[in-house]
């Protein structure tokens, strides 16, 4: 479903050119389930970013059923991610200034769904997370693991075909990340959902099928 070829990414700073991403090649098929660990700093969020069609590599491409994303216009690349691509991300990003059920409603909203019917859908994923009896706290009125579980819905409100997903467990206790473990397992077995986790925890690295590593901008299976 998903080819990463020779994908390559540098940044430019004062300080000279930094290379993070080199060479890269990768294969996922659909309804895989790949973990990716690496130590900080060796680019998992950038390699991430670049999967999801946030950021533009410096070279290479990723193939997504078989079309070249980067080829897109930025107008198609937004529509693509919109339909196709779930992304949670590090840092949750949820806007402060919005309910939960606001914040999940938006990439329907986005996707020209009516009101109505990106509210049903926000409030049955803010269900299935368990935070059906939190729909309209801010962001502020919610623990942190409440706050990536609304930052897990807003990425699967959509039905993505891939879920990227950078340390979605990260700040939580271990019942929550098994919790949302749990809803990532009946996500794959009910619609063949793929997914891409970056993950420090042994735990969810090994609920995957796949390890890869990632060590100073270069992948090992
Ligand atoms: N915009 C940027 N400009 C310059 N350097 C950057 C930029 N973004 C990332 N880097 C550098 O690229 C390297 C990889 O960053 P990245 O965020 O992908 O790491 P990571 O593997 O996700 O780390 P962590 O586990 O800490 O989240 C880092 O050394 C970082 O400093
Ligand atoms: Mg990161």
């Amino acid at each position: 479903m998903i080819a990463v070829r020779a994908l390559s990414k540098n940044f430019n700073t004062d300080r000279g050119r930094v290379e993070v991403l080199k060479d890269l090649n990768l294969d996922i098929s659909a309804g895989e389930r790949i973990a990716v660990v690496g130590a900080s700093g060796a680019g998992k969020t950038t390699l991430m970013h670049l999967l999801g069609g946030l950021d533009r590599p410096s070279s290479g491409s990723v193939f997504f059923a078989e079309k070249d994303i980067f080829l897109y216009s930025a107008q198609e690349l937004d529509a693509f991610r919109n339909r196709s691509i779930g992304f949670v991300f590090q840092f949750h990003q949820l806007l402060p200034e919005f309910t939960a059920l606001e914040n999940v409603m938006m990439p329907a909203l986005i996707s020209r769904s009516s009101k109505r019917e990106a509210e049903m859908m926000a409030e049955e994923i803010l269900t299935a997370v368990g935070l059906d009896h939190r729909l309209d706290h801010k962001p502020g009125q919610l623990s942190g693991g409440e706050q990536q579980r609304v930052a897990m819905a807003r990425s699967l409100v959509m039905s993505p075909k891939l879920l990227l997903a950078d340390e979605p467990t990260g700040n939580l206790d271990s019942g929550i990340s098994d919790e949302i473990l749990a809803l990532l397992d009946r996500l794959h077995a009910e619609r063949n959902l793929t997914i891409v986790v970056v993950t420090h925890s042994e735990k969810v690295a090994t609920r995957m099928d796949r390890i890869v590593h990632m060590t100073d901008g270069h992948l090992q299976s």
